[in-house]
Formats: structure tokens, sequence, C-alpha cells
């Protein structure tokens, strides 16, 4: 048992869609998100920025005692887990080891689609790691930048005419390619699974990273006997911008009200 809390970070909130995988699956344990709103968006810099960003983000989180870090971002996970993982003491779970390997476990056509931000697409990281899984398996990789400001902007139900559009003309030469399993590599982009879905077809399955990613924190922890042991755990939050709006836009990525304290941390100290 290990009643520690487990840190959890993103470029901003979208990565609270992985923290709500994480409270579904282990009620029982403290969560400490920082979301780096401060500096949001990630997806269109560069891999050394992207590389400074974590450092200080992860640096802020181990000023609390945590048992294990998950870094919900998508661009950060393919840009710079390997390093994180090196400089740090405790286990750090990326998004696109897990989610890599739920697409090879999917298919049936071995035609995986991939969608994430420019950086993300840019980085290779989910084709190596599916490539390390299953060489036979052929990935078509697109970036969508278009997705995170509209789900920001509260455009992601089936029935906005705007998103529809915006999906059909990414993701139409991706249906093209006949994939039958496409990876959401991306914090964002499960609000945008109905959409998605409805555009792609019921034969293509979707791979939501973040839950990918909090199963396999969940069990490893749990192989270690490193889960929490009590009934509900809670949840502090950190932002690097104000914390003014954080309710309204939290609620749309953890898609209940925020409970919990909301502070603001001077990120550049880090
Ligand atoms: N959190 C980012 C990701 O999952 C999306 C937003 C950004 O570009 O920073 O890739």
């Amino acid at each position: 048992m290990d009643q520690r809390p487990i840190g959890v970070f993103d470029s901003g909130l979208g990565g609270l869609t992985a923290l709500r995988e994480l409270r579904k699956l282990l009620p029982g344990e403290d969560l400490i998100y920082f979301g780096d709103t401060g500096r949001v968006p990630y997806g269109g810099r560069s891999r050394e920025t992207i590389l400074r960003y974590a450092r200080q983000d992860v640096a802020f989180l181990r000023s609390f005692d945590l048992k294990a870090i998950v870094v919900a971002c998508g661009t950060v996970s393919a840009n710079a887990l390997q390093e994180l993982k090196g400089e740090n003491d405790l286990p750090i779970f990326g998004v696109v080891g897990p989610a890599a390997a739920a697409a090879v476990k999917a298919t049936r056509n071995k035609k995986v689609g991939l969608i994430g931000t420019a950086a993300s697409i840019r980085s290779g990281a989910y084709e190596e790691e599916m490539g390390r899984i299953d060489p036979t398996v052929r990935v078509t990789a697109l970036a969508c930048p278009l997705f995170v400001p509209l789900v920001e902007n509260g455009r992601f139900r089936p029935g906005d005419r705007v998103v529809e559009l915006v999906v059909e003309e990414y993701l139409a030469p991706m249906k093209e390619s006949g994939v039958d399993t496409l990876v959401l590599g991306c914090t964002h982009y499960p609000l945008l699974s109905q959409v998605i879905g409805n555009f792609m077809g019921p034969g293509v399955r979707l791979i939501d990273s973040g839950a990918s990613c909090a199963d396999r924190a969940g069990e490893w922890l749990g192989e270690r006997g490193m889960l929490a042991e009590r009934a509900a755990g809670a949840c502090r939050y950190f932002v690097s911008d104000s914390t003014q709006d954080f309710a309204r836009l939290a609620s749309i990525f953890l898609g209940e009200t925020v409970t919990g304290t909301v502070e603001r941390v001077e990120i550049e100290k880090y």
C-alpha cells in the first residue's frame, strides 16, 4: 500500500480527460494535477521547448512527495518521455506506449490510424512503439491542429456543423486508407470521439490514449502493491495562468463539476 498521491500533468486542461479515467479506475487515489495553462498549446512547438517545459512541469510536481507521475499530454509523451524517465527516480507513465499497445491488440487488418498534434506526429514515437510490438502493422499518421482550439471553445458535439466539417476534411484520407483502428493521440480528442466515430463508421475502433495510460498505471502500481487504500481520494489542481475560468473549462474535460482546490503556480521558477 502507498498512500502518496499520483501527479498528473498536461500542457493545459485537456489532460483532465486522463485524470477522469484515473479517477474512474482508481477512486481511492489522491491526485495532484498541473495544467500549464499559461503556455498551452505545446503541440506546435519545437522538441527543445517541449522538453524544457516538461522538465519544469515535472520539477513542480516533484515539490510534492509523489509515488508516480502520469504524463497525460500526448505531445510531451511523444517528445520528452525518455528524458523525463532518465532524469527522475520515480515511475513516470506516458500515453504513447499504452495507446500503441492497445491499438496493435485491437487491429484486425493491421492498418492503424493515428491523429495528434503536429509535434506528436512529427516525433514518430507512436509508429516506433507499434513497430516494436508488431512490425507488420502499417500506420497512417495525421496532424489535426484545428481539433484542440475547437474543443477548447466547446465545439465538439455531434450536430455541430463546423466540427463535423473539420473532422470530415481531416479524416477523409484516413477513412480512405482503410484503417480499422484509430489512436486518439491527444488529450482533447476523446471529446470528439462521437463525431469522429460517426464519420469513420462502426468498423473503426477508437483508442483513447489517456484511458490506455490510466489502465497501464493502475496495473503497474497494483502489481507492486502500491495502490492507496482509502474509499475516496481527493484532487488538487494547479495551473500556470489565471484560476478564474478554471472550473468552467475543466468541467468540459472532466465531464462533471470540479471539486477540489485550484491554485496558481509560477512555473518559470521551476
Ligand atoms: N495536451 C496536448 C496533447 O495531448 C494538446 C494541446 C497542446 O497542443 O498543448 O498533445
